[in-house]
């Protein structure tokens, strides 16, 4: 009975801190076929989704040095330009801030991408001017209340922001990460907000030529990596990915982020060197790369629902089965044995939704105003996790 109880909780905990996590980018349509964010969300198979995209800050047709944003045809109707606020390609979206509320009652995090394939130039020319920014997107879409009639998704708080500058320079880079990180630990302690980046497996060789030299000396100011493994050079089956995921994780050793691999969701369109759910399974299980990565990260949500791998089964649940149980058969999937694998698709709490704690990211809190390079705080995490076991232990031994 006693050792029942202890195995429940100690599952649960593993539930909460361990399991690994599947995230999509959602918003550009890049498939030409995206439906509308409810339905991914109400797949229940991802933990996070990465809206696309904040493509232009302090775009010259906007009023107030509002950025523009892009979410294909899924914002069209823009309340702002009727009202003559003359916020061209700043939007807002009801729709999507309708669905973004639902998928997080569900417990998925919700982060807006800032640049991404077809972004503009994103850059600051001064330390004021990032620091007006990340103050101006504070309050559009997460914990600021300064301009509660023109937030994109009105009542609605983004979980966190996921930068992926493509054009961007380097200057002031580190200054628009202080400060987003500073509002995201410090103006509003109700809710916790992640800040994370999307590097591309390549560019660690080339930073200095390229904003990537700031984003490593801010390593420690993010909550994640998703770096893109669908380069040319290093995509997960190629020969020196190993060697590029080794320079990924020793950057990261002892710091803050968690390592996520982007892969392409499938081999269509604009898509890159899509890796078949065997060989997703070789890379993983090679090197031990499983026990290093927090999960995988689909590009995008719309290829993905397109890619049917087999048995009419998605590319994503591979995905999923594989980040759960990295030794699952994935060619015992056939049309006629579906039923003995659909069980183990993902968990729901019995609320209905996943609990907040497993939803999304791990998310850190921090002491100081900003973030001093080389300060981890690792052990607070692990510590906490700890302090979990140890009280659902004394827990299940008072419950008997
Ligand atoms: C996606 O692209 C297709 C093809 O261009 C278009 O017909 C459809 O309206 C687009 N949908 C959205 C939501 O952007
Ligand atoms: C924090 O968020 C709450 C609502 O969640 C809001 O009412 C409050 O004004 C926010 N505080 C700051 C300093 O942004």
């Amino acid at each position: 009975m006693k050792a029942i109880n202890l195995f429940l909780m100690s599952s649960i905990i593993m539930e909460v801190t361990c399991r690994k996590k599947l995230v999509g980018y959602w918003g550009d349509n890049s498939s030409g076929s995206e439906k509308e964010l409810k339905y991914y969300c109400d797949l229940d198979i991802y933990d996070t989704i990465i809206l696309m995209q904040l493509s232009q800050n302090d775009h010259a047709v906007n009023k107030d040095g509002l950025p523009s944003l892009n979410f294909a045809n899924h914002c069209n109707n823009n309340p702002l330009l009727t009202e003559d606020y003359n916020y061209n390609l700043y939007k807002r979206c009801p729709l999507i801030e309708d669905h973004i509320r639902h998928c997080q009652r569900k417990g998925i995090k919700m982060l807006l991408n800032v640049g991404g394939p077809g972004s503009q130039y994103i850059g600051w020319n001064s330390k004021k001017h990032a620091y007006d920014d990340a103050f101006l997107w504070w309050n559009l879409f997460f914990g600021g209340d300064e301009s509660p009639k023109i937030r994109t998704f009105g009542s609605v708080r983004l979980d966190g922001l996921n930068l992926h500058l493509v054009a961007s320079r380097k200057d002031y880079v580190i200054d628009f990460i202080e400060n987003m990180r500073f509002l995201m630990t410090k103006r509003n302690a109700t809710k916790q907000y992640v800040l994370t980046v999307s590097p591309d497996c390549y560019t660690l060789d080339i930073r200095a030529a390229f904003i990537y030299d700031a984003i490593t000396i801010a390593t420690n100011s993010f909550d994640a990596f998703f770096v893109d493994f669908a380069h040319q050079n290093c995509y997960l089956s190629s020969k020196d990915f190993v060697s590029y995921f080794n320079k990924w994780t020793s950057l990261l050793r002892g710091k803050q982020p968690d390592l996520y691999l982007t892969l392409s969701g499938s081999d269509q369109g604009s898509q890159r060197n899509f890796i078949q759910p065997q060989d997703v399974q070789e890379a993983l299980r090679k090197n031990d790369v499983i026990s290093q990565i927090k999960g995988i990260t689909l590009n995008d949500v719309g290829d993905d629902s397109l890619n049917l791998v087999r048995a009419n089964k998605r590319y994503s649940y591979y995905i999923r089965m594989l980040l759960d149980d990295p030794k699952f058969d994935v060619l015992s999937i056939t049309t006629t044995t579906t039923t003995t694998t659909t069980t183990r698709a993902p968990k729901k709490s019995n609320g209905g939704g996943r609990s907040s704690g497993g939803g999304g990211l791990r998310v850190i809190n921090r002491n100081s105003n900003f973030y001093y390079p080389g300060k981890g705080t690792r052990n607070g995490a692990s510590h906490l996790v700890m302090f979990m076991s140890l009280m659902a232990i004394v827990a299940s031994l008072l419950l008997l």
